[in-house]
């Protein structure tokens, strides 16, 4: 015969909890590591190493940035073995006024210019134009996939070719790369973008960087974690619930539901309505292509309001018969 028991959902709980106690330890460990990575003008962005990202869409370009103090550090990310450029702050026509900062790496060698648009489709550097060179840091590398520069300079040089970048409102920017190692060639279009930067705003809808639990960054065996911790989870809910519901011991005989009443209708229409809201929220997030944590918070809810109905039905509205009888399906325990 068989007993409904609350032991083996005690024990699922128990196996579930250890497991969000590890996957939380593991995912706090990573967030420190993330934390920790420091800023360093080597030429290298690391994966953690910036505070802020934004892939420039269209021309497979990237751009990092950190504020420290008074103090902004800027990482550039580029395809190809030309140049790579970002101006700041552009009056116009075209690149005009845009405080420019332009490298290229050549034979391992980097070189890299405090520049101005003095004209709407050039540049010169700061100090042929009788300015200063405010870079303070600088480096360049290049690999496989692109070029990379880094360089800091202070928020606000306070030299006339440079534009202050101000907290408060987004500024305007240039970001481009062509194919040729020097100052002066022409990027084609398709290698240039204007773009909008709050450079303060950390958590800006340019701050690309997702959050850890984001199913992209996570490990296999961090994906396995949350694997064992849902199923586990699941089976001692569900245990429980059919405790609940059916006593410790099935007991045979006919059952009356429960709490058959006007309530009841009211709850389960509501629930029902709830039900319809989140499968539309569910079907405009998919079309919309939201992020994957809103569709799948949808489907959550989906899911839950469609048990809850079930429960409240299957309590309100269904009455059961128990027959007990030996179990004939072969299956050895
Ligand atoms: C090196 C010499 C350069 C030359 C000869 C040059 C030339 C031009 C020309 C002719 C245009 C107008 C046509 C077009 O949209 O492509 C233009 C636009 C543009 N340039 Fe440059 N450029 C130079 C450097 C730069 C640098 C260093 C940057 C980035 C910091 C840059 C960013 C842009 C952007 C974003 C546009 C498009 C502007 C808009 O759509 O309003 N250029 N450039």
């Amino acid at each position: 015969m068989f007993k409904n028991t609350i032991t083996l959902p005690l024990i699922a709980l128990a196996f579930a909890l250890a497991g969000a106690a590890v996957l939380a330890f593991d995912l706090n460990l990573k967030e420190q590591a993330k934390q920790a990575q420091p800023l360093v003008v080597d030429g290298k962005i690391g994966e953690s190493e910036y505070q802020n990202h934004l892939r420039v869409d269209g021309i497979q370009m990237d751009l990092y940035w950190s504020i420290q103090s008074d103090r902004i550090y800027v990482g550039l990310h580029a395809p190809g073995r030309g140049w790579v450029a970002i101006g700041f702050d552009p009056e116009g026509p075209i690149m005009q006024g845009a405080d420019i900062v332009i490298g290229y790496v050549k034979d391992g060698k980097l070189f890299l210019q405090d520049s101005y648009a003095n004209v709407p489709t050039g540049h010169q550097a700061d100090t042929e134009l009788g300015g200063r060179d405010d870079i303070l840091e600088k480096a360049g590398s290049q690999g496989a996939d692109g070029t990379v520069l880094e360089f800091s300079r202070k928020l606000d040089t306070r030299d006339k070719f440079d534009k202050p970048i101000r907290e408060g409102k987004p500024m305007a920017i240039l970001m481009a790369y062509a194919e040729d190692a020097d100052f002066t060639s022409y990027h084609s279009k398709t290698r240039a973008r204007v773009q909008s930067v709050d450079f303060f705003q950390a958590n800006s809808k340019a701050n690309e960087t997702p959050p850890l639990w984001v199913a992209s960054h996570l490990e296999a065996y961090e994906l396995g974690l949350i694997a064992w911790i849902i199923v586990l989870g699941i089976f001692a809910i569900q245990g429980f619930i059919s405790v609940r519901l059916e006593g410790r011991e099935l007991k045979p005989g006919h059952f009356i539901p429960a709490r058959e009443s006007t309530i009841s209708v009211i709850f389960t229409a509501l629930l029902t309505v709830l039900e319809l809201v989140w499968a539309v929220q569910f079907i405009s997030s998919l079309y919309e292509g939201a992020r994957p944590a809103v569709v799948a918070t949808y489907g959550a809810l989906l899911a839950f309001t469609l048990a809850a109905i079930l429960l409240v039905y299957r309590q309100s509205f269904v009455s059961a018969e128990t027959i007990v009888q030996e179990r004939e399906d072969h299956i050895p325990w």
